[in-house]
């Protein structure tokens, strides 16, 4: 792809899990193996502006950016060829979705599902019907349009996503279009989904859930770092069913399809491949022995990693402040062509 820039963040809202890794990190290990070759530019953001939506606690949140950044390295992004930083540390982006938000409509941020899932409203909510929404915050209801000028304060052409984060992007082309026509420019290229092909990993307390790092149970995920002690403790603990034979059933086993999906999503291998595998174990127990292996084993490289780079806090901030000075260098570049064409 020529002149291609891919851009993706992490929310620095909690250490980062077996689904953070499947649905987005691991991918950008591999954008940053290709990166120059398949693509020219590659930036990867802790965004923690964004983690204000829902503010952690301050010191929480200074420690989960480290550790985010930590992880992103960890999973095989090189901070030598890409660009790893902190969004707060690039002033642009705020300056950015300002300008963006005079080009956002309400009607099509309130079609948006994540700040309704945040407030625990169902998807036909709207801030017009709804008298929960006089609590809505700014923030959260504006959280797309931050993101779209994440994206577009780059020139970003590819944005590597989960499913759960297609609409964002939509409505970032969306921004980005509605600008360009409104001063007939080109200055923003419409970046395309880099869809990470996983299947979403669910909660291990609940497989109608997604594992997410706000649920305030920890067992309910895998951290990535966690220890194999931790992992197997996790695992034994997850909710399956009243059957002890070992089936790929999604839809009336989540419980035990969740366990063969993050076996498959480690291994690359399709679901049923693995059933097949497991099938003969003799129940549960057995299988969940298996699975905790499993993910000790493939995340070991990024765990040894991680440890490494958290024993010297002083070379990652120095990564992280490289890395934020040279996306404020392109952000620049970006806010002058902006500024120029709406005339401040
Ligand atoms: P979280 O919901 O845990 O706070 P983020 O919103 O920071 O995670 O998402 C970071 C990336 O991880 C996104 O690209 C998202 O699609 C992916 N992701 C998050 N949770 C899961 C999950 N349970 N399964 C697969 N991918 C996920
Ligand atoms: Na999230």
């Amino acid at each position: 792809h020529k002149g291609s820039t891919v851009f993706s963040g992490i929310q620095p809202t909690g250490v980062a899990h077996l689904g953070n890794y499947l649905g987005a990190l691991r991918a950008w290990g591999q954008v940053s193996a290709s990166t120059p070759g398949q693509f020219d530019n590659a930036i990867f953001s802790v965004v923690d502006m964004h983690a204000l939506t829902v503010p952690p606690p301050p010191d929480k949140l200074r420690e989960y950016k480290r550790t985010a950044a930590a992880l992103i390295i960890a999973c095989g992004v090189n901070p030598e060829n890409c660009i790893v930083y902190v969004q707060s540390e690039v002033p642009g982006h705020a300056e950015l979705c300002w300008i963006l938000s005079c080009f956002s409509d309400f009607g099509y941020l309130n079609r948006m599902t994540q700040w309704k899932s945040k407030m625990n409203l169902n998807a036909s909510s709207s801030v017009t019907d709804d008298a929960a929404v006089q609590s809505l915050r700014l923030g959260l209801f504006a959280y797309p349009v931050l993101q779209a000028a994440d994206v577009l304060l780059y020139k970003a052409t590819h944005v590597p996503v989960g499913e759960d984060q297609v609409q964002h992007l939509e409505l970032t082309r969306h921004i980005g279009k509605r600008f360009n026509s409104a001063y007939d420019t080109d200055v923003f290229p419409l970046p395309k989904v880099l869809l990470t092909p996983t299947p979403r990993v669910m909660s291990l307390r609940d497989p109608a859930k997604k594992m997410s790092k706000s649920d305030p149970a920890e067992y309910s995920r895998i951290m990535i770092n966690d220890p194999p002690e931790v992992v197997r403790a996790k695992i034994k603990r997850a909710v399956t069913d009243g059957d002890k034979s070992v089936t790929y059933d999604p839809a009336n086993r989540p419980g035990v399809a969740n366990l063969i999906d993050m076996v498959a999503g480690l291994q690359g291998r399709t679901p049923e491949g693995v059933e097949k595998d497991v099938k003969q174990l003799s129940g549960h127990a057995e299988l969940k022995d298996f699975v905790a292996d499993v993910i000790s084993t493939e995340l070991r490289p990024v765990r040894e990693q991680f440890e490494i780079l958290t024993t010297d806090p002083e070379y990652l901030e120095s990564l992280l402040r490289r890395g934020a000075e040279r996306a404020a260098d392109i952000a620049q570049a970006t806010l002058k062509d902006v500024k120029k064409t709406v005339g401040i």
